[in-house]
Parts: structure tokens; C-alpha cells; sequence
């Protein structure tokens, strides 16, 4: 009798924990909080994928309620009851093997043909009319190309609302995988070919996306983000990315640290357009009008930049920028590199 009570006890357990538990994991779903989830689609790609998982959920939802309802029935329905007689052992039943060889045969393939079909969609050729940006991959920052505007920048990527965008993909060194959420899937940056993805997105804001595949120590540290805004802020950007970098007034501080900046290490990895050639390093010749340093680490303010130039390998780990010693430079002269460097908007 008491292993008849406890038994009975569980069952009220489970059945309580089958009914919280999706209630807790819902409340953990608020998007605002968790801005690089993938449930927050902002593109026809990302869209796409959350209509099958939103369909498939309902298929999972009520294949779920009918086998646990089924269960339950059962439990209770044939539950032990004092007196009752041994039950008749079954052996065989050739409809329910059919039965259940061939249902779940038809609910796979309702799960493969959305997902097939959606697979097919996204790997059709993007519009004629879309935006060719090719993103390069390095440990741990992300370089952005626009061929056809001649614009190299990092961490930060700008495009405009309701226009295709065509990503070309590709890695300096090892493997990685370039990933918006709010965009659609992940796509590998591989080292002996190009990979390609395409999206329109569809709603004005910021973004942020992640290397999604481990690639050495500061992996974690490779972010991203993705700027969509209105078609006008967009031209305006290209416009001022276009644009040589300013020239510091004579005897200003940022003029010093231009003439800091030429004689130092830095050259020979950033490069700023007519000034320094260096391309192991982000193109440096708009930096200032980036939002984040560091392959999206810190916010791009003066003094996160100088703390950035001051102890690179400190405040990254594993970054391939130099200590202050190993580029020559003496602690007073980042000051006015950075007062430089943040005017180059
Ligand atoms: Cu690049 Cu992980």
C-alpha cells in the first residue's frame, strides 16, 4: 500500500513538473533582454527559419499532448486495483508494428519537406540588385569589404533597410562562422573557398552577431554587429567611409600623434588610406566613427582606446596586437595617437 501511495505521489510530481516546466523556459524567452537570440528574426532568411521551428513546435506540442494523454489514460485506466487478477501477457501485434513503423515515417517527412524546401530557398542566387559585402574573418575580428563602394571596415557592419544583401565569406587564418541570428543561419568562413549567404533585412536597428565556431582563444571575444538603417543614413555613410581621412590641424594633438603614429609599429599591420599600408590589422582610416573596439569588445570611447593601445594582450587574450614595449612606443605617446585616431571619423 505505501509503494501503491508513493507511486501515486510521483505521478502527481511529474505531471506538475510537465506542466511548469515549459511556463519557466517561455519566461526565459524575453527577447529584449537576450537581443542575439534567434528567436528575434529581422530578415526574409531568419524569418524562414523561425516559421519551421514555430511549425514544427505546434506538430511537437500536439504529438506530445496525444502520446501523454494516451499515457495517462493508460496509467489510470489499467492501474493495479487490490484483488484484481495478473494481466494476460501480449505477445506480437502486427497491425500496431505497422502502425507504429510507418506513423513516425509520415511525421519525419512533414518535419524534412518545410525544411528541405526552406534549405533550397536560401541557397537560390540573391536578387540582381543586392548589396555585395565580402566578410573576412580573423582572430577574433571580423573585417567588412565593399567591393563596389571601395570601403574596408571592421567589427561593424552597415547596410540598408529592405535591400539584398549578398555576403561573400572568408577566412585570413583558421576556420570560422559568420553569424547574425536576427539574419538567418550560420555559414562557415573557410580557408580554401569562398562561402555565400543572402538576406534582406527588413527592420531598422542594431544587431549583434557572434564567430559561431571555436577558433582559438579569444573566440568569445569575436563579435559583430550589423547596422540596418534608413536608405538615406546608409548613402551618408558610404559618403564619409568614401572620404580620405582628416588631415589634424598643424600643432594640434592630433597632429603629434600622427606624427607618433608614422614613425611607430603600427604601420605595419593597420592601414590608414595615404598614410600607413599595413593589412594584418582593421583598416584604421574611419575608426573613429566605429561604434566598438577590439573585434566588438569595447565600446569606442578615448579612454577605452587608450587602456585598448596600452595592453592589447591584457585586456584580449591571445590578441595578435602588440604590447606598448613591442611596438616601441612610450605610454605618453598614446594620448595623442588616440586624440588622432578618434578624429578620423
Ligand atoms: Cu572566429 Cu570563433
Amino acid at each position: 500500500m505505501t509503494a501503491h501511495r508513493n507511486g501515486t505521489r510521483w505521478l502527481r510530481l511529474t505531471a506538475l513538473l510537465l506542466v511548469l516546466l515549459p511556463i519557466v523556459f517561455l519566461a526565459g524567452c524575453t527577447l529584449q533582454q537576450y537581443p542575439q537570440s534567434s528567436l528575434n528574426p529581422q530578415a526574409d532568411y531568419a524569418r524562414q527559419i523561425q516559421g519551421i521551428l514555430e511549425l514544427q513546435t505546434i506538430w511537437v506540442v500536439i504529438i506530445f499532448a496525444l502520446v501523454q494523454g494516451l499515457l495517462i489514460v493508460a496509467v489510470v485506466k489499467f492501474r493495479n486495483r487490490p484483488g484484481a487478477p495478473e494481466p494476460k501477457p501480449v505477445h506480437g501485434n502486427t497491425m500496431l508494428e505497422i502502425a507504429w513503423t510507418i506513423a513516425p515515417a509520415i511525421i519525419l517527412t512533414m518535419v524534412a519537406i518545410p525544411t528541405v524546401l526552406t534549405i533550397f530557398k536560401t541557397q537560390e542566387n540573391p536578387p540582381p540588385n543586392a548589396l555585395n559585402v565580402t566578410v573576412v574573418g580573423h582572430q577574433w575580428w571580423w573585417e567588412f569589404r565593399y567591393p563596389s563602394q571601395n570601403i574596408v571596415t571592421a567589427s561593424e557592419m552597415v547596410v540598408p533597410v529592405g535591400k539584398p544583401v549578398r555576403m561573400t565569406i572568408k577566412t585570413a587564418d583558421v576556420l570560422h562562422s559568420f553569424w547574425f541570428p536576427a539574419m538567418g543561419g550560420k555559414r562557415d568562413a573557410i580557408g580554401n573557398r569562398e562561402n555565400h549567404m543572402w538576406f534582406t533585412p527588413d527592420s531598422i536597428g542594431e544587431f549583434p552577431g557572434q564567430c559561431a565556431e571555436l577558433c582559438g582563444t579569444s573566440h568569445a571575444n569575436m563579435r559583430m554587429k550589423i547596422r540596418v538603417v534608413p536608405p538615406a543614413e546608409y548613402d551618408a555613410w558610404v559618403a564619409a567611409q568614401q572620404a580620405p581621412p582628416m588631415t589634424p590641424e598643424e600643432g594640434s594633438i592630433e597632429a603629434q600623434g600622427l606624427a607618433i603614429y608614422r614613425t611607430s609599429a603600427c604601420i605595419a599591420c593597420h592601414t590608414i588610406q595615404g598614410i600607413s599600408p599595413g593589412a594584418i590589422g582593421p583598416n584604421l582610416t574611419h575608426v573613429g566613427s566605429r561604434e566598438t573596439l577590439a573585434g566588438g569588445m569595447f565600446v569606442n570611447t578615448p579612454d577605452e582606446m587608450e587602456a585598448w593601445i596600452k595592453n592589447a594582450p591584457g585586456r584580449k587574450p591571445g590578441a595578435k596586437m602588440l604590447s606598448l614595449d613591442a611596438m616601441k612606443l612610450k605610454p605618453e605617446q598614446v594620448k595623442p595617437i588616440v586624440a588622432y585616431l578618434q578624429s578620423l571619423k
